[in-house]
């Protein structure tokens, strides 16, 4: 018997959100789901919430803006388990919501970088050695349509152009990352049902998950470097 190993699935901010249900999904497809949140015991909680349904998940604590947690974790993967095969940048802040470039200050713009890049940008550098050694490696760079410069309006610049940034850290990490195999995708889940998204929001939060887990699950010569929702291409 040749069994194929179990493939893993690094989520940061799964603590709640549409971080949890996406581990929560991929758990569900027989992923070992790697549950992170910044507080080791929303991780904790989360994955013994996956346990409990009996799907295979490990907390890690994970601050996206801290490098020695990005290191820390770098350091236990490259341990145990050694590889990774999906690598979901979900953790995000929308901390401008109700602001205008003219009101939001440097300060907030800058944090909200820091979260909304940075953590992306660091993680993906720390991490690619061990999605390099997967069979079909997947980073999915959870965006938004707010990020698109296609129809660009007005309000919540730093939240907008946080995204538009990640896009195009998903172009160029998607183009150096090709002749390793390792697919980069930015997916939007659509305005869900979450803490970030209100209560007013049309979607639910199984369905904003699903854009998540389509591109985490890509198969090995599926699409890299694109803009998704739903599955299918949107605008830049
Ligand atoms: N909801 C929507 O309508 C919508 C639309 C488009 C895009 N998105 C994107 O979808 C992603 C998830 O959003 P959501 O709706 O699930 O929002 P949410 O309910 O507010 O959850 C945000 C998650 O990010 C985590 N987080 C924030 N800063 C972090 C840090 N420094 N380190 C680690 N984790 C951190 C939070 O952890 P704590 O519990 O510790 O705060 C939480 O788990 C975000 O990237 C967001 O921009 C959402």
């Amino acid at each position: 018997m040749n069994e194929k190993p179990q493939k893993i699935a690094l989520i940061t901010g799964a603590g709640r959100g549409l971080g949890y249900e996406t581990a929560l999904a991929l758990a569900e497809r027989g992923y070992l789901a790697l549950v992170s949140a910044r507080r080791w015991e929303d991780a904790e909680r989360a994955a013994a919430k996956l346990q409990e349904k009996g799907y295979a998940a490990r907390p890690y604590a994970l601050d996206v803006v801290h490098i020695g947690s990005i290191i820390a974790l770098e350091n236990a993967l490259t341990a145990d388990p050694a590889r990774l095969d999906v690598l979901v940048n979900n953790a995000g802040v929308y901390l401008d919501e109700d602001e205008g470039l003219f009101e939001v200050s440097e300060a907030k713009f800058r944090e909200t970088f820091e979260t909304n890049f940075y953590g992306p940008f660091h993680l993906i550098r720390a991490l690619a050695p061990l999605l390099r050694r997967s069979e079909a490696g997947a980073v999915v760079n959870v965006s938004s349509g707010y990020g698109a410069l296609n129809g660009m309006g007005g309000g919540s610049a730093a939240y907008r152009v946080s995204k538009t940034a990640l896009n195009a850290l998903t172009r160029i990490a998607a183009a150096e990352l090709r002749k390793d195999g390792v697919k980069v995708n930015a997916v939007c889940p659509g305005w869900v049902r979450t803490a970030m998204g209100g209560s007013l929001a049309p979607r639910g939060i199984r369905e904003g998950a699903q854009s998540i887990v389509w591109a985490a699950t890509l198969p090995k010569h599926g699409p890299t470097g694109g803009f998704f929702r739903d599955g299918k291409a949107i605008p830049w």
